[in-house]
């Protein structure tokens, strides 16, 4: 972490809780950020809740001061057409939200999702106002090849008009393809590594005012007893969560990690 950007914690449900259970997880969510400060803290539940969860996120933002972002878990590049199944960015907007995942590696593996195609996401999400998380990482064969840095940066330079456009409003996060719902996480080390590498880029493609307010997530069976090790290291500015996301209690405690690093936890 670096004191000059604010932590994000994002919990990506995936296919999960889609109704009510999600109305449930998303206060729970929202009354454990309200003990913490100096963390922001997003959920990214299924699209079938996203209206109710922004609406009574929203109603206990104003009653109590809560700040609890909704993100989409993916959106079309168009505004609106003959694209069944999709959804689009002013739909997102629409819904509540003020943050959409973008090219998550099980959209770009499962779903034939490029780089230029995220790149046409991001760039129109930022047209909306989201806050795009833009999301890059290698499979374990490009790893083994030592190709990590090679597709990581490949990803990152085809958003990078875009990134450079959103001067800071937009997240980067990487997420080694290995390390998503499988337990093996990347070392802090390993982790500091890559994204010290994104950074610079942003710094080589868009100076230092993109460089500098860009925060980079870590994503991959975050936790919360390795949470603190990875949000230490100088260059990770927050986590991207799955599964440890959909149990209150675990999402607490890595809430509670990045809250503690900056002298916010409860
Ligand atoms: P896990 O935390 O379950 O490994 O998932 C990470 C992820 O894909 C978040 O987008």
């Amino acid at each position: 972490m670096n004191p000059r950007r604010i932590p994000l914690i994002a919990g990506n449900w995936k296919m999960h809780h889609g109704g009510a259970s999600g109305l449930d997880l998303a206060l729970e969510v929202a009354k454990l950020s309200r003990e913490l400060r100096g963390v922001e803290v997003v959920v990214a539940p299924p699209f079938t809740v996203l209206a109710a969860v922004a609406q009574s996120l929203e109603e206990l933002a104003e009653q109590r001061g809560l700040l609890v972002g909704v993100a989409g878990q993916n959106m079309h590049f168009e505004e609106k057409g003959a694209f069944t199944g999709e959804v689009s960015a002013p739909m997102l907007v629409d819904a509540g939200c003020r943050w959409v995942i973008l090219g998550h590696s099980e959209r770009r593996q499962l779903f034939g999702e490029t780089d230029e195609l995220v790149a046409r996401k991001t760039k129109a999400a930022l047209e909306h106002k989201l806050h795009p998380i833009v999301c890059v990482g290698e499979t374990l064969e490009e790893r083994t090849a030592g190709k990590t840095l090679e597709v990581v940066l490949r990803q990152v330079r085809a958003a990078m008009p875009a990134l450079i456009s959103a001067r800071g409003a937009a997240v980067i996060a990487y997420e080694p393809v290995w390390a998503i719902g499988t337990g093996k996480v990347a070392t802090p080390a390993d982790a500091q590594e890559v994204h010290a590498a994104i950074r610079a880029e942003l710094l080589k493609e868009g100076g230092d005012a993109i460089a500098t307010p860009t925060r980079i997530l870590y994503g991959g069976s975050v936790k919360p007893d390795n949470a603190r090790a990875l949000l230490a290291q100088t260059d990770i500015d927050g986590a991207l969560v799955g599964g440890a996301s959909l149990d209150v209690a675990q999402f607490g405690g890595i809430l509670q990690a990045a809250a503690a690093l900056v002298g916010g936890a409860a």
